[in-house]
């Protein structure tokens, strides 16, 4: 069932965002949709993630992001060539989640304190970033499945694979860099320095 009538989308400023408005009449329509979505958001992390690798204090973490920030790049020449079995050609289209992610993780870059406690902080920015990601290639890994995309659907699931082992990376690396008995002590030792 066609749904009928322009849809008033707004931004924050309050305008009309008509240009950005593409029919969602096909699978097909809602899958390049989708891939311009990540074609962005995955440029967005290409510069974000130098930025975490420099702001984490554990070494394990700094070339978790630096191996990430390549795996990162593939992606992004991945992305172009599902584009190209479309015959589209690559081309972003802002991704307000990933924005966002990114912004709220800059926060965390920028605070001062304890350098395990940021380090976990980043990594729970890094992970909702792979989580987003994970949703995403899910999502359109099946779509050039259904739509019998072979080449396509392999590229990104060996995506969605990447994004699946970072994630794992990352929750292991939050068990080894959070000692709790550690911060725990160490909030002791500040909390009856501060008495
Ligand atoms: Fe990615």
């Amino acid at each position: 069932m066609e749904r009928t009538g322009s849809p008033k989308f707004t931004t924050n400023s309050g305008t009309k965002r008509k240009g950005d408005i593409m029919k969602l009449n096909t699978l097909k329509t809602l899958y390049i949709n989708e891939l311009r979505d990540l074609y962005n958001a995955e440029n967005q992390l290409v510069k974000a993630l130098p930025k975490m690798a420099k702001a984490a204090s554990s070494q394990g973490l700094k070339q978790a992001f630096e191996k990430h920030l390549e795996q990162t790049e593939s992606h992004v020449e991945r992305l172009e060539q599902v584009f190209q079995e479309l015959d589209e050609k690559p081309k972003g289209k802002t991704c307000h989640a990933m924005k966002g992610l990114i912004e709220e993780g800059s926060e965390i870059l920028h605070k001062d304190g304890d350098e395990s406690v940021i380090d976990a902080g980043i990594i729970v920015a890094a992970q909702k970033v792979e989580h987003y990601e994970i949703a995403s290639y899910g999502s359109v890994r099946t779509f050039a499945q259904l739509l019998g995309k072979d080449r396509s659907a392999d590229l990104l699931q060996t995506t969605l694979e990447e994004e699946s082992e970072t994630n794992e990376l990352l929750n292991k690396l939050a068990e080894d860099i959070v000692n709790p008995e550690a911060l725990v002590e160490s909030e002791l030792v500040g909390a009856s320095s501060e008495r």
